[in-house]
């Protein structure tokens, strides 16, 4: 094998850039040039790349972003950009292509797969987490990191006057950062799309808990992490009925995308450097088709289309105990009511 390109798409996530260094590592270990697409899948199509060696990934293993950029790419999903992908990377004498990304970056991968012929390997990139077969994503970490500080903040003035607040994190339609956040932080309640499918039941238990917490407890913070898209009229809409219904003020606090940025925590570095190496090497090994995750400190391969055709699941112990800590129908807080 003597050329390989790697580029990053969707959402950035913090670990991009260490994940990169390591497959330019490894490859210049074994003697293989990479080229580095900008732009993700737009890179692609407009032929824009750069060639990377060790001097251009000098010290990026602690920057945030991706230094390749990112790029949503619609146009991607047409068969002609597919063929003209293809004929890009042919031209360029590439036989393996490197992308790190979420499911739609996959996907897109897969779609490539169907009118060029060399290889394709997956690295998951995603701050979401939610993408099958590996258990954890680059970028997870630091976006918990990112989130637990910021609901600490907040916990301090909620404290100091009494309050109730709506944290509302990333995770576009899953709860890996709102749970692992909640967690982290001790929030008081966490709604997250895979525990709330029905909105007006959901807000019935939301004040119950709040009320019956704060007759408990006499008045102090009171935290809730939300979790993205999942409040009809957004966090926004929702604190303004918990006001009005608990008269108490409740505050909105959307972290948005301060979660996808920020140096990469050590188990992202871990992690992303641990996948990069092991994809150079699994593409040396003739694979193609796979995405490069860990499961168990262990990594593994897992075929491309796995990754988004079956659902991660939230760690049912992580719930359980988060709705067993707060819990207000049973255990201490239930014996404090008598
Ligand atoms: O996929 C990562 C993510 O940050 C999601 O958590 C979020 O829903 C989405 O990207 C936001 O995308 P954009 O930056 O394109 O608005």
């Amino acid at each position: 094998m003597k050329r390989i390109a790697v580029l990053t798409s969707g959402g950035d996530a913090p670990g991009m850039n260490a994940c990169i260094r390591a497959i330019v590592l490894t490859a210049e270990h074994y003697n293989i040039e990479v080229f580095g697409y900008r732009h993700g899948y737009n890179g692609l199509l407009n032929q824009e790349y750069k060639p990377l060696d060790r001097d251009k990934i000098a010290n990026i293993l602690q920057a945030g972003g991706t230094v390749l950029r990112s790029a949503r790419c619609l146009e991607f999903k047409s068969e002609a950009s597919a063929q003209k992908a293809a004929a890009n990377l042919d031209e360029l004498n590439i036989e393996a292509l490197l992308v790190i990304g979420g499911d739609g970056s996959f996907r897109g991968a897969h779609h490539l797969s169907q009118y060029w012929d060399k290889q394709i390997i997956g690295l998951p990139g995603t701050i979401d987490n939610d993408i099958w077969g590996t258990d954890a994503t680059i970028g997870y970490f630091t976006a918990i990191e990112t989130a637990l500080d910021s609901i600490d903040k907040v916990r301090d003035t909620a404290d100091a006057f009494e309050r109730i607040f709506l944290v509302e994190v990333m995770g576009r339609h899953a709860g890996f950062i709102g749970l692992s956040a909640a967690v982290s932080a001790g929030a008081d309640q966490v709604l997250l799309p895979e525990l709330i499918k029905d909105s007006t039941s959901a807000l019935q238990s939301i004040l119950y808990h709040i009320q019956t917490a704060r007759k408990i407890k006499g008045n102090t913070s009171y935290i809730i992490v939300i979790t993205e898209n999942l409040w009809p009229g957004g966090v926004t809409a929702l604190s303004e009925v918990l006001t009005k219904e608990t008269g108490t003020d409740c505050r909105p606090v959307i972290l948005g995308h301060v979660q996808r940025g920020g140096s990469p925590v050590a188990q992202d570095r871990m992690l992303a450097t641990k996948l990069g190496a092991y994809a150079v090497e699994a593409a040396i090994a003739g694979k193609t088709h796979i995405m490069i995750g860990e499961s168990a400190h262990r990594v593994v391969e897992v075929p491309l289309e796995e990754t988004w055709s079956k659902t991660k699941e939230l760690d049912p112990y992580l719930v359980k105990i988060q709705s067993q800590l707060f819990d207000i129908a049973q255990g201490h807080i239930a014996q404090n009511l008598d």
